[in-house]
């Protein structure tokens, strides 16, 4: 065995909505051990900020990046980097994203600082392509590491048809580590642009939950829309739409996921126009 460390845990506590039955949680710190996880049925679970997890958790095993997959080499490569810019050493899908923002203002890199507050791993941020009206995950990436049970491969962003909210990568591949492309700039001036994109955080609730439930149609705040069609406030046993922004949802305490699914049908059933779905909801 490559000593993976495995343990059957609540996935409440990995999620920041805190919702979420058992699963076999597989503590994956290297290639080897991710290559052994990777043999039979498999979830792979990042900073949780984007779940809504069953309250009878899932079958399949659930990989979570940690060790050598959650650590940082910001050391800048010298044949890629000059006085404008800079490429760094691998940095794990598994690192916390919003540490390695802030570690980014104080040495003044840019590309990134769009996406601050965002509660996401890398791995998952990427995936997703996590970013705010300021920026987005793939303003800063040189290249991606991204594992299959067959193979491990690196690509750039521009092997990937990515765009709003989604990086292309399909379900199931692991983003494993990546390679920032970052404008040398000041810690004053990223501090300001990080500055701007927390300004429009000021109106999201500070509750438990996902983040926005549904992706913005064609530009248009889903937010609006729902608060339009008046459900802001509304309440299924322990899960509310946010009073502050009608796109959240937020766990009063001890929600089911059952809470959450009712909200979201009641939002699609009363919403105009077609939503899609941004939260992902396993099983
Ligand atoms: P998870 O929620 O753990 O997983 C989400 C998906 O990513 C799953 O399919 C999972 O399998 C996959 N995944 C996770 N890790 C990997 C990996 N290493 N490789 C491949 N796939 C992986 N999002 C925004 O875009 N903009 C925002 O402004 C924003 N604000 C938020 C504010 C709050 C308070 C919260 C709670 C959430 C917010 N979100 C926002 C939503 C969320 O943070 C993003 O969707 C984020 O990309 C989820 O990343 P994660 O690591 O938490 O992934
Ligand atoms: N609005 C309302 N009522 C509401 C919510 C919003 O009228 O209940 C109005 C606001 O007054 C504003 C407009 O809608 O005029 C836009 O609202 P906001 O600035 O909050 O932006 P958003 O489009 O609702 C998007 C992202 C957020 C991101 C913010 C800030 C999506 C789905 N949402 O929200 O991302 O943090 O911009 O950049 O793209 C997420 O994806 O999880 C997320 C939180």
């Amino acid at each position: 065995r490559s000593g993976a460390r495995i343990e059957r845990l609540a996935l409440s506590r990995f999620t920041t909505l805190g919702v979420g039955g058992p699963a076999e949680v597989w503590f994956v710190s290297d290639h080897a051990q991710l290559h052994e996880a990777m043999q039979a049925p498999y979830r792979i679970l990042g900073g949780g900020s984007n779940l809504v997890i069953a309250d009878d958790g899932v079958p399949e095993r659930v990989i979570r990046l940690t060790g050598a997959l959650a650590e940082r080499d910001l050391t800048p490569d010298p044949e890629l980097s000059d006085e404008e810019q800079l490429v760094t050493g691998w940095v794990g899908g598994g690192v916390p994203l919003p540490g390695l923002i802030r570690t980014l203002q104080k040495l003044g890199l840019s590309n990134l600082e769009g996406t601050v507050g965002i509660p996401a791993q890398v791995g998952g941020a990427v995936w997703m392509n996590a970013g705010t009206r300021y920026g987005e995950m793939f303003d800063g990436l040189h290249s991606l590491e991204i594992v299959t049970p067959g193979e491990v491969r690196v690509v750039t962003p521009d092997d990937l048809p990515w765009g709003y909210r989604d990086s292309g990568i399909p379900r199931g591949h692991i983003v494993t580590r990546v390679r920032l492309k970052l404008r040398r700039s000041t810690p004053q001036e990223v501090l300001e642009k990080m500055t701007l994109a927390d300004t429009a955080r000021k109106g999201q609730p500070k509750m438990k939950t996902p983040g926005c439930a549904f992706k913005n149609p064609g530009g248009v705040s889903a937010g609006r829309l729902i608060d339009e069609a008046g459900l802001k406030g509304t309440r299924v046993g322990q899960a509310l739409i946010a009073p502050e922004h009608a796109n959240f949802i937020v766990n009063l305490g001890g929600a089911a996921a059952a809470d959450v699914h009712a909200l979201l049908d009641l939002i699609r059933g009363r919403v105009g126009l077609p939503l899609e779905l941004e939260y992902e909801l396993w099983p």
